[in-house]
């Protein structure tokens, strides 16, 4: 995701778009530019926020009263300043800003190639813009007409905003899968990601649907559908505040991104998984399929959460690849002398990209002559630079300290690179194969049925948000996420919290175990399912309480629970992807209801760059 804003009107376009771009950053912050139209095309781009270019404009000619802006937040092509949007077409007379990912770029870059395009970025951006620009010299046809018969070719989402110099008050602007607000004032029109940039202009907003184009004058707002046929805009009177919408509505960045999951999970599956096909597209796993297949051993190092998902992945990779896995705490990792042979495989797992324990622990492992894949979040940044390969999980930028989407979508991808490797190997039958890329496409689907739960876990947070201590309980997949769920609860409400292997608790932690006690089970369905509830019972016998998430349908497991958080079923190797939301919300809640700042919680960074 980034963020875009668009003016045309009698104002001067910069201050507005440059303020807006800053009001949009919590979208996407890795590069930024501003396009304006004045006799001709200026652009103004560079890596870094929006305060630093704005700096460096200070003194240049900005005067103009229509301009595009955008803040990046790279999905192709890493962070850089030739990367940064605007983007200019071949002719130098089109610019255009997105956001979103154009899944065919490759193609359409190929065929261009062919007609002689050459290109000054690596982003798929650039691509469709030299795509409409080159149908629109072909066909003899206007912008908007070039753009439509662009549109039906493309797959991916996108908003774009597009300007060209011979028209120099109109921005043309589609959406599909990305959002897109157009502000109404008087004589005078703003486009935003959302309302942010415009809100201070005009409370009067038309919200863009997919597959829709807008065509944007001073006193002229047309909307139409991808067939040329005329829509009447759906004007709306926002009564929201700023700061609400920079949080999308929610109170608090992580609540926002523990319901972004379900798109940010679609998002990490897009132009990947093909479920139907039964096919995994992963450039980065193709290109080294066999270094990864050929692996004696796969290490994974990460912190944290990070360090959980590995903790996941180790079962899926153990299962379903047959290869020897172990997860190493990336602090640990870099400061033993370990034994890392040439063959050996490093998983790299980082939302960041930028701990520094992690980045150091590669680099160490490659010096050994071990080839790293990166699982980054932050495209460009320093872990995805530093490996050999890798792949995005494209979930967007996660501003809440308490990392949430980053988990599900290192999650899934971690899951699609395991069946790749798997489906070469030969280790997976071809049934178990279909059966976990369908269980892997309704994923996204599932998770939006958890989050309706949210109210229900409130009620709980409310219930035990008291308690001194928790237990948090699993077993095989769900081991991990019981570690994942005590760190959130210990990390957004400050009580203690402690995740273990719940077959584990006979070896001594059960002498915890009293009726103050809330214990959490993580009691998905699966081959574990009966000896968890083996573990129940020994809880409950010793008064303990206990709060379970339970496969939807489960009343034994109910019956053993004075609390339930049901998810629906799912095959267990993609299970925790729906386990761990119960878990994020009931932290979350407890920690509002204990008065803590949950975006930031005390003593913690988002990014732990120190070692
Ligand atoms: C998780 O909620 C914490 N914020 C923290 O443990 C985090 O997962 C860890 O610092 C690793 O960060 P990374 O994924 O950016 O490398
Ligand atoms: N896919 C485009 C790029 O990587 C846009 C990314 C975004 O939404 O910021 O430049």
């Amino acid at each position: 995701m980034c963020g875009i804003v668009g003016y045309t009107g009698p104002r001067e376009a910069y201050p507005i778009i440059i303020k807006g771009l800053q009001r949009l950053e919590y979208r996407g912050y890795d590069s930024t530019g501003v396009a304006l139209l004045n006799h001709g095309l200026h652009v103004f781009k560079k890596k870094g926020k929006v305060a630093e270019l704005a700096e460096t404009l200070v003194g240049e000619n900005l005067h103009a009263h229509i301009g595009i802006g955008h803040t990046r937040w790279a999905t192709h092509g890493e962070p850089s300043d030739r990367n940064a949007h605007p983007h200019t077409s071949a002719s130098g007379k089109l610019a255009m800003i997105h956001n979103g990912i154009i899944e065919n770029y490759a193609q359409l870059k190929q065929e261009l190639i062919k007609k002689g395009y050459t290109f000054k970025s690596d982003t798929d951006t650039e691509v469709l813009l030299n795509f409409i620009e080159d149908i629109r010299k072909n066909n003899q046809c206007n912008l908007e007409e070039a753009l439509r018969i662009a549109l039906k070719r493309v797959t991916g989402a996108y908003v774009i905003l597009l300007i060209d110099e011979d028209d120099p008050e109109t921005i043309i602007a589609a959406r599909k899968g990305s959002p897109l607000v157009i502000g109404i004032g008087k004589g005078e029109h703003f486009l935003g990601s959302d309302a942010s940039p415009m809100l201070e202009y005009t409370k009067e907003v038309v919200y863009v649907n997919d597959y829709e184009l807008a065509i944007v004058k001073p006193d002229q707002l047309i909307l139409k559908n991808l067939g040329n046929e005329k829509i009447t805009p759906f004007v709306q009177k926002l009564d929201i505040e700023l700061a609400a919408i920079e949080k999308g509505g929610y109170d608090h960045f992580m609540l926002k991104e523990i319901n972004e999951q379900a798109d940010t999970v679609f998002d990490c599956l897009r132009g990947r998984l093909d479920a139907e096909k039964g096919t995994i597209t992963m450039a980065g796993v193709e290109n080294n399929i066999e270094k990864l297949t050929k692996a004696n051993r796969i290490i994974i190092i990460a912190c944290g959460t990070s360090w959980h998902a590995g903790l996941v992945a180790e079962y899926i990779f153990e299962e379903l690849c047959r290869t020897p896995v172990e997860v190493e705490y990336a602090s640990e990792f870099r400061y033993r002398n370990p034994v890392v042979h040439p063959g050996d495989v490093i998983f790299a797992i980082s939302q960041s990209g930028e701990t520094a324990d992690t980045l150091v622990a590669i680099e160490k492992a490659k010096q050994q002559g071990a080839f790293i894949f990166g699982v980054v979040n932050v495209v460009g940044s320093s872990i995805a630079r530093t490996s050999h390969a890798g792949a995005y999980t494209h979930a967007g930028p996660e501003i809440g300290v308490a990392s949430t989407k980053a988990f599900t979508a290192q999650l899934a991808v971690l899951t699609m690179v395991a069946l790749k490797i798997a489906k070469q190997k030969g280790t997976i039958d071809e049934e178990r194969y279909m059966h976990l890329l369908q269980e892997l496409h309704d994923i996204p689907a599932k998770i939006a049925e958890v989050l309706k739960s949210s109210e229900k876990i409130k009620l709980l947070a409310e219930k035990y948000k008291d308690a001194r201590d928790f237990l948090y309980l699993g077993r095989g997949y769900n081991f991990p996420v019981a570690l994942e769920g005590a760190l959130k609860l210990k990390e957004i409400s400050y009580i203690h919290a402690e995740g273990y292997p719940a077959a584990e608790m006979k070896h001594g932690p059960i002498a915890l175990v009293d009726e103050s006690l809330p214990v959490v089970f993580v009691a998905t369905k699966d081959k574990y399912h009966e000896k968890v509830v083996s573990n129940m019972q020994e809880i409950k016998a010793r008064k303990g309480r206990v709060i379970s998430v339970v496969t939807e349908g489960d009343d034994h497991s109910a019956s053993l629970s004075e609390s339930i958080m049901p998810v629906p079923a799912a095959d267990e190797i993609v299970a925790p992807m729906l386990s761990v939301i119960p878990l994020q919300l009931l932290a979350y809640y407890i920690g509002v209801m204990k008065g803590y700042d949950v975006d930031k919680p005390r003593n913690l960074a988002k990014s732990v760059t120190v070692e």
